[in-house]
């Protein structure tokens, strides 16, 4: 027994804890990762501090999450008070004040009939829930044959089995087998020819939506449980719906009794200069998934929003049974609702869920003036996103951009590559002056490119 407590104190002979070979890394290439590491020690605002000591320019709001910066003395403040004082309490059956007073603020902050919240502790975990509801859901109102889920080619809904289903990111699928059945994806909305260096949402491609038409016709409605799809996808490359394709999805879904569901697991919490994507787009889903910004990144949680229609359905029989077998161990953590009331305080205070449409022109004056650069083939933005798609090495996809961003780690700015895309989104408490340092940064950073 001694010896395995001197395993967990990591005090056995040989064994350096600064050994990074026990840690698989998630979405990583391990052995460059290893030879050469990246190593994060310390946040502020908007900057990362890396181990050998130099202030790095976050362009990417960790990832995609940090949306009010780092280090905030409020929220550390909520989640150090938490800890000490209910450090858990079980969500089944049980519960503490918090996730209550919680679900109420997130309620109010959508718009009617979003009432419902559920939570997760991930995006991937949110979007399960969703996807489990809709299912549920059509059961419990009697259309039981609804089972059918529709998703979207370059759709990210996170890595659980659900997500890469309805997912359309062929790297996140190839390795794992069939995955559920049953499911079909619309086209992807991408297109560069006719929408170059687009500004804001692009004019043309409103035609998209009728492939939900096609597969109302393939499958028959009666068979289609629900469609999933990102307002604004961010993890294939910044891929933006054209003008009109959401209200025409929507439009559909109203036609034919299919659930619409927005994953606003980037788009939520001020990331479009509005709260949600629902409010940029003036189109209201029946569920929408959220984590990354709920708390700012610092404890990890996720909420589905769910139509009254949707939660009322569940709401009958007798009182003492459960309405819906799903949850998680950590679902409404005490400390993660600490942290989401006290993010939603300092997006108050800062008024940090509009604050992107303020500064959006400037944001995009910026990032368009890199047209010019070496390998750029398109420039695109929304909000507080932005996305620059390089021509790609012959005969080696995603090298170019991977090399950009070891680069401009090596210059002090984060950024983010997918393919050989690269996609920013930095924290809403960027000031113009910082704006200019990441793209006059990555001005250089591209140009010296081969
Ligand atoms: C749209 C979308 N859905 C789901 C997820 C998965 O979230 P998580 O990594 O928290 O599971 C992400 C993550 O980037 C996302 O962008």
């Amino acid at each position: 027994m001694t010896e395995v407590n001197a395993l967990a104190r990591g005090e056995i002979a040989g064994l350096t804890t600064n050994n990074l070979d026990a840690h698989w890394m998630p979405f990583t290439a391990n052995r460059q990762f290893k030879k050469d590491p990246r190593l994060l020690v310390k946040a502020k605002d908007m900057h990362y501090t890396s181990a050998d000591g130099r202030q790095i320019l976050d362009g990417t709001a960790g990832l995609w999450c940090c949306n009010a910066g780092h280090g905030r003395q409020k929220i550390v403040e909520a989640v150090q008070n938490q800890v000490a004082e209910l450090d858990y309490a079980p969500p089944f059956q049980m519960a503490h004040p918090k996730s209550f007073e919680l679900a109420a603020r997130l309620a109010a902050l959508m718009p009617d009939p979003l009432n419902h919240l559920f939570f997760t502790n991930s995006g991937s975990e949110s979007v399960e829930t969703a996807l489990k509801m809709a299912l549920a859901y059509h059961k419990a109102n009697g259309q039981a044959s609804r089972t059918r889920l529709i998703g979207r080619e370059r759709g990210y809904h996170g890595v659980n089995f659900g997500g890469i289903s309805v997912g359309g990111m062929v790297a996140n699928r190839k390795q794992f087998g069939t995955m559920l059945a049953g499911v079909d994806h619309m086209r992807h909305t991408h297109n560069i020819a006719g929408n170059e260096f687009s500004k804001g949402v692009p004019k043309n491609g409103v035609e998209y939506a009728e492939d939900l038409m096609r597969m109302v016709q393939l499958h028959d409605p009666s068979t289609i449980a629900a469609v999933i799809v990102e307002p604004v996808a961010g993890s294939a490359g910044v891929i933006l719906p054209p003008e009109g394709y959401l209200q025409r999805l929507r439009e559909i879904c109203d036609e034919h009794g299919i659930l619409l569901i927005f994953d606003e697991v980037i788009t939520g919490f001020g990331r479009l200069g509005t709260p949600f994507a629902v409010d940029y787009f003036g189109v209201v889903p029946d569920l929408v998934t959220t984590a990354k910004g709920l708390t700012s990144g610092v404890v990890p949680m996720g909420a589905v929003y769910a139509s009254s229609k949707i939660y009322d359905a569940f709401m009958t029989g007798p009182d003492h049974l459960i309405e819906l077998f799903h949850g998680y161990t950590y679902s409404a953590h005490p400390l993660a609702c600490a942290a989401a009331l006290a993010t939603l305080d300092v997006y108050a205070d800062d008024e940090l869920l509009t604050r992107g449409a303020r500064i959006s022109q400037y944001w995009e004056n910026a990032l368009h003036s890199l047209r010019d650069c070496k390998h750029v083939i398109d420039i695109r933005n929304i909000g507080l996103i932005g996305a620059i798609e390089l021509e790609p090495m012959a005969g080696e996809p995603t090298k170019r951009a991977f090399t950009a961003f070891l680069k401009a780690y090596e210059k002090n700015i984060l950024i983010r590559t997918t393919g050989d895309i690269i996609a920013m989104s930095p924290p809403l408490i960027i000031s113009e002056d910082q704006i200019d340092e990441l793209t006059g940064t990555l001005r250089g950073v591209l140009n010296a490119l081969d």
